[in-house]
């Protein structure tokens, strides 16, 4: 089918999580402590800093060299991307100074409140994962999966019922480039993800982008509410380990 179509399917398929996530922001974020605020803003940190700035650079190499030119749109875009995530991690980073968590943005880095939960380090890293596929899978798993078809919501949710105005105008001032970032992904889809073997594994990328989005939110709102991760299960009960393969046959 066209990207075109390709497009709109996806975008139905994403409502009920893009609703979900509305709701849930809505929830969990309505009435957060100082403590639990410092939480949020930390983790979220992690994402733009460490992760976009710095390990998500091979993001650079699923761009196909072409002599003529013929990328230079998809270029653009990630250029212009980079520099905003990097200027989120710095508003996020602002915003617990002026509350008081930290004294500079430096501490963030070795912070406990700014390790990644399970859940959240999982999609994160899912996120840089995506950068050893061909550009239009990453595009369909990070930019149109996520910025363009459940984020959104999410910064949305925030800022509607985030109260501290430190707090939300973090999330403010991140919506007019995180809608810009959710139309590169759109746009890359349209004109680029054209044929069956790119759209089936585009269409691998949102639903997996979708998936590790629902899990990390659970972990990351337990992380926040109760300052607890969720438990994993026992080692044991893998079912990875119950039928260990030896060597020896
Ligand atoms: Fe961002
Ligand atoms: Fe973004």
């Amino acid at each position: 089918m066209r990207g075109k179509d390709f497009f709109r399917e996806m975008e139905a398929l994403a409502k009920p999580l893009a609703k979900q996530t509305y709701e849930s922001t809505c929830e969990s974020y309505s009435s957060l402590s100082d403590d639990q605020a410092f939480r949020l803003l930390a983790q979220l940190w992690f994402i733009e800093a460490p992760v976009l700035g710095n390990y998500a650079r091979n993001w650079w190499n699923t761009i196909p060299r072409d002599p003529t030119g013929k990328y230079r749109d998809v270029e653009m875009f990630l250029s212009r991307q980079l520099y905003d995530e990097s200027r989120h991690g710095k508003l996020y980073a602002d915003a617990c100074i002026r509350k008081g968590f930290v004294q500079s943005d430096q501490e963030l880095w070795t912070h406990p409140y700014a390790k990644p939960v399970p859940g959240w380090l999982n999609f994160t890293m899912w996120l840089e994962h995506l950068g050893g596929f061909n550009f239009t899978t990453l595009y369909a798993g990070e930019q149109m999966a996520s910025e363009c078809l459940t984020f959104p919501q999410l910064l949305k949710g925030a800022i509607e019922v985030i109260k501290d105005p430190i707090v939300r105008w973090v999330f403010e001032a991140q919506w007019d480039e995180e809608a810009f970032h959710g139309m590169m992904g759109r746009y890359v889809v349209t004109k680029y993800c054209q044929s069956q073997v790119q759209q089936d594994e585009a269409a691998w990328a949102a639903q997996t982008t979708w998936r590790l989005l629902g899990e990390a939110a659970i972990d990351l709102n337990k992380f926040i509410k109760d300052g607890d991760v969720t438990p994993r299960p026992a080692i044991k009960n893998d079912p990875a380990l119950r039928k260990p393969r030896r060597l020896s046959g």
